[in-house]
């Protein structure tokens, strides 16, 4: 029906930062707080699709409708995203951290006497780009780029080098990481659009809207 466009399609979704433990008590982080993801997993569910939120560290309750899997890594969010398939469309959200420090400490690492401990740091699997790659590979895969300059090219850009079909290029030199609001661009083969700057929320609410048309 019209106000349920989504009514049987599965939609995972990837929001929030990840963890990467330095040792039982330290861990490497940014900023993003999951509020865009969290929002389109919210509309998705009101616009009728059953929504898989596969969510990293974040401070935010579920919405309604959405069935949520908590993570903490990079390595435990590629794993629930290859566990929710098949899925309709794969939107990646999340702020995955580039790097994990390559062995963890087991016990807390203790300060001593002006040594300074070098982490040695590895490189996080890809998520966006092995789902773009999968044999089950979602029909619709969408990526998000939060760019400070060139935000376009650069989001064209990695919409090729990782096998999206959107990126959702977010420009985030002011203060989106966190905020409450969001300007973005989305990247097709077709082109771009361009979108005024909106509540995270419209942006959402549009972003799952413009999804379900794509679908028809
Ligand atoms: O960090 P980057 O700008 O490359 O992120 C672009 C897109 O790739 C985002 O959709 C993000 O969720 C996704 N990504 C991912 N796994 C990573 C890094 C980024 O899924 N390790």
């Amino acid at each position: 029906p019209a106000h349920r466009p989504l009514y049987g399609k599965h939609i995972l979704i990837t929001a929030g930062p990840t963890h990467e433990p330095i040792d039982p008590v330290r861990y490497i982080a940014n900023r993003s707080s999951g509020r865009q993801g969290f929002a389109i997993a919210g509309w998705a569910a009101a616009l009728g699709a059953r929504v898989t939120l596969v969510a990293g560290p974040v401070a935010l309750s579920t919405p309604t409708g959405v069935e949520r899997i908590d993570v903490e890594t990079a390595r435990e969010m590629q794993q629930a995203v290859r566990d929710a398939l098949p899925a309709d469309v794969a939107v990646m959200v999340a702020a995955v951290a580039d790097w994990r420090v390559d062995h963890a400490a087991d016990s807390k690492m203790k300060k001593q006497n002006g040594q300074v401990p070098a982490l040695q740091l590895t490189e996080n699997p890809d998520i966006l780009a092995s789902l773009s790659a999968d044999d089950r590979r979602p029909g619709l895969v969408i990526g998000f780029a939060a760019e400070t300059d060139n935000v376009i090219a650069y989001a064209q850009d990695k919409r090729k080098r990782k096998g999206a079909d959107w990126i959702v290029a977010n420009d985030v030199s002011g203060d989106v990481m966190g905020g409450a609001r969001n300007s973005v661009h989305i990247i097709t083969a077709g082109g771009v659009e361009s979108w005024e700057d909106l509540p995270k929320g419209e942006v959402a609410k549009r972003l799952v809207e413009r999804i379900a048309d794509e679908l028809v």
